[in-house]
């Protein structure tokens, strides 16, 4: 029950994201050296086996343009500039708990690194969070 309370309480606080995500800043907005909102954010999905092979099939499709094939952040992609996250850093700029991540990908940090919440549901995109997880070192 606590856990559907949590998942109700965070789709919630994303869909008022959503709606905010082109170009306003909301509370879990990724800043550099981490959010300790966003950081709060229970991940609903368990990482499961299932969870982690859909997010690795998202990430196949959306993301080796800019952060590689195998998340090292060597696709070539980034052409405002940027340099893409490797995902098998021990340190992550924009913090490294589910709720940060989430957020990085939900709103955006970047020019290069947009906002995802429009074209990746919310389901979606903690299955990606618990995939990149498991590329972390
Ligand atoms: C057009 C290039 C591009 C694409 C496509 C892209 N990214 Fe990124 N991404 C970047 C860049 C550049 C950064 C570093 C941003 C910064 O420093 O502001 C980044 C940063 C991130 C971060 C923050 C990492 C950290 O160290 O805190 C996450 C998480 C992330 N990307 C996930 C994804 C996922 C998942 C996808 C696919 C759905 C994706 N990105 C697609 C360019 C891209």
């Amino acid at each position: 029950m606590t856990r559907l309370l949590l998942a109700l309480v965070v789709a919630g606080a994303y869909s008022v994201a959503w709606i905010d995500a082109q170009g306003a800043t909301t509370a879990t907005t990724p800043k550099r050296g981490g959010n300790p909102v966003a950081a709060q954010v229970v991940n609903p999905v368990p990482a499961t086996a299932v969870s982690i092979e859909a997010g690795r099939k998202t990430y196949r499709t959306l993301c080796p343009r800019c952060h590689g094939p195998e998340g090292r952040g060597d696709g070539g992609g980034a052409g405002a500039g940027g340099q893409p996250a490797d995902f098998t850093d021990a340190e992550w700029e924009f913090g490294a708990s589910d709720g940060e991540i989430f957020a990085a990908i939900a709103e955006g940090t970047s020019a290069d690194m947009e906002s995802y919440a429009e074209r990746i549901a919310a389901a979606e995109i903690w299955n990606l969070v618990n995939f990149l997880r498991t590329l972390k070192h």
